[in-house]
């Protein structure tokens, strides 16, 4: 299982040093939460936090966009130094373009897609992509309580991948901790995003090691 901390959770005011801490805990990934205040009811930071991380470690950065119009900003991520890129596909109606761009940029293309959006509204994307990000939390916080009725729409996914032989994995994001890891990995999932169960534990590497051993 792949642990992908999300530094939303962190504190700020110590940036560095979490994202230390997190590396020394055994992350695989860092996650990071970019949101516009007009996708979701939130808003955190752009490209320049994106490219001062990127100076702070040599984890790959797993960026989210939850933001509208994902096609206009891709290029100032990919140059800010994200390695992943997930976009919403409820945020877009140039999905294919989007996920052109990112390919031919040779870095790791995601879906998102949030709890009210069914797995149909995707499957024609699945073969062009790298990951799918189903949220377990309707995006815009972290330290919401996880959604056990996605459950169901991980191993649709799961078994949709399988059936037609794709490579795609699958990324789930919210509310994950060591009580519903086990769950996920058992439903499909390969990527774990978890924020508050890492940066709110007292013990990270613990919290990464709990959540790693959930591949079944
Ligand atoms: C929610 C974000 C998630 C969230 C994860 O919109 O996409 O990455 O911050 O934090 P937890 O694990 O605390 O839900
Ligand atoms: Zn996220």
């Amino acid at each position: 299982m792949i642990v992908a901390p999300s530094i939303i959770a962190a504190d700020f005011s110590q940036l560095q040093k979490e994202i230390k801490k997190v590396e020394k805990a055994g992350a695989d990934l860092l996650h990071l939460d970019v949101m516009d205040g007009v996708f979701v009811p939130n808003l955190t930071f752009g490209p320049m936090m994106v490219e001062a991380i990127n100076k702070m470690t040599d984890l790959e950065l797993d960026v989210h966009l939850m933001i509208a119009k994902p096609e206009k900003y891709l290029g100032v991520f990919i140059d800010a130094g994200a390695d992943w890129i997930s976009f919403h596909a409820e945020a877009s109606n140039k999905t294919d373009k989007c996920i052109r761009f990112i390919r031919n940029h040779k870095k790791k293309v995601g879906l998102a897609i949030s709890p009210g959006t069914p797995l149909r509204k995707l499957t024609k994307y699945l073969a062009k992509i790298d990951f799918i990000l189903i949220m377990t939390v309707n995006p815009g916080f972290y330290g919401q309580k996880f959604m056990p009725e996605i459950l169901k729409k991980i191993s649709e996914a799961k078994s949709w991948l399988v059936r037609h032989h794709l490579p795609c994995s699958i990324q789930v994001d919210g509310g994950i901790s060591h009580k519903n890891a086990e769950d996920v990995a058992r439903a499909g999932a390969d990527i774990v995003v978890a924020g508050a169960s890492i940066f709110k534990s007292r013990d990270y590497k613990r919290a990464v090691h709990d959540l790693r051993c959930s591949k079944v």
